[in-house]
């Protein structure tokens, strides 16, 4: 039942382009996906759902090529939809469902037959974390609770690939981490798992690899760790002061330094740059912009440093800087 196909690529995607009318959502899309839990990055409007949507076979693209786990998802889309489960950006949910009533009809979309669906919907719920509640209407939950049923109708008929569009959407900081802790222990069961979303910090915690996509195209990709060791020389450094001495400041950086983002916040400038030397020069540029430093990190990048980066380097800065 669980043949490896190939366990190290499980998505292949050659030159995919998706157009929506005259936006071009995907543009020459290429990439090889690897197994495991891969996270898709990318601000909005970056093509992440069009590009999950295109792997499901939900839309055609203008052209190019997708494979998962070496079928084609339109030519054959009964075999693939049973091996693929999907939580969507958006409510998939029946309001005037109960949560086992929708899990379980799910199941039996997906090829179960009811005897089944029933008993593994249950532990499904049981799960995710949903409790008695789950013999009440779906319209009467909170969105936390909507997103944990979300992901049980997603992995019910146990499918090997899962595609997680945004799995945290709307939820509070603890059903944030419940939901990671929820992926992480999917996995360990073998499967492979695309998690899209735009805030780094949720793939930190649960991935190994992540993919960077921005206006349709990939920036950049790679197992996480290589991604931040490569960027060792990056620093940050945050000052506090008048408006003014900061530009100062910035514009001092900038003179002696290859500066990759700037950004602004109250009252503070975070400056993300290349340094391969200590902290004292940094330290005395401060003191003749007359700003007050902060913050200065030699420590490994962040991964929100390698997209900033990553951004830049591509020409997209996705916040004007
Ligand atoms: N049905 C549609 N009709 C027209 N344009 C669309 C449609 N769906 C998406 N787009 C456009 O395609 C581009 C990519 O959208 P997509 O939803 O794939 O981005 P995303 O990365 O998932 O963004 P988000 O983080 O906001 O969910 C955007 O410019 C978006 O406005
Ligand atoms: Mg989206």
């Amino acid at each position: 039942m669980a043949e490896k196909d190939n366990p190290e690529v499980t998505i292949v995607s050659k030159g995919i382009t998706v157009s929506y009318g005259q936006i071009v959502a995907l543009d020459n899309f290429s990439v090889d996906v690897p197994s495991g839990i891969v996270g898709l990055l990318g601000p909005n409007g970056a093509g992440k759902s069009t590009f999950i949507k295109a792997i499901l076979g939900l839309l055609v693209p203008n052209r190019g090529v997708i494979r998962i786990a070496g079928h084609d998802p339109i030519a054959e889309s009964v075999l693939v939809r049973d091996m693929i489960g999907y939580m969507p950006e958006h409510d998939c949910l029946i309001e005037n469902f109960t949560a086992i009533d929708f899990v379980s009809y799910m199941g039996q979309i997906s090829g179960m037959k009811k005897r089944d669906a029933m008993p593994r919907s249950h532990e499904m719920l049981d799960f995710v974390g949903i409790g008695e509640e789950r013999y009440r209407l779906i319209s009467s939950y909170s969105t936390g609770m909507k997103q944990r049923v979300k992901l049980a109708q997603a992995i019910v008929h146990d499918p090997k690939i899962l595609f997680l569009d945004e799995p945290t959407n709307g939820m509070d900081p603890q059903g944030r981490e419940d939901m990671l802790n929820l992926i992480k222990k999917i996995s360990d069961s073998d499967k492979s798992i695309l998690v899209s979303t735009h805030i780094l910090d949720d793939i930190e915690k649960v991935s190994d690899h992540a993919m960077i996509i921005s206006n349709g195209k990939l920036i950049t990709q790679g197992n996480l760790d290589k991604l931040l060791a490569g960027k060792e020389n990056l620093k940050y450094v945050q000052v506090r002061g008048n408006e003014p001495a900061r530009l100062d400041f910035v514009k001092l950086l900038k003179d002696s330094y290859d500066v990759r983002s700037v950004t602004q916040e109250s009252g503070q400038t975070r400056i993300v740059f290349i340094n391969t030397g200590d902290g004292n020069s940094i330290f005395k540029l401060s003191q003749e912009a007359n700003v007050q430093l902060r913050a200065y990190s030699p420590e490994r990048a962040t991964l929100e440093d390698v997209f900033i980066g990553a951004l830049e380097e591509n020409g997209g800065n996705s916040n004007g800087n």
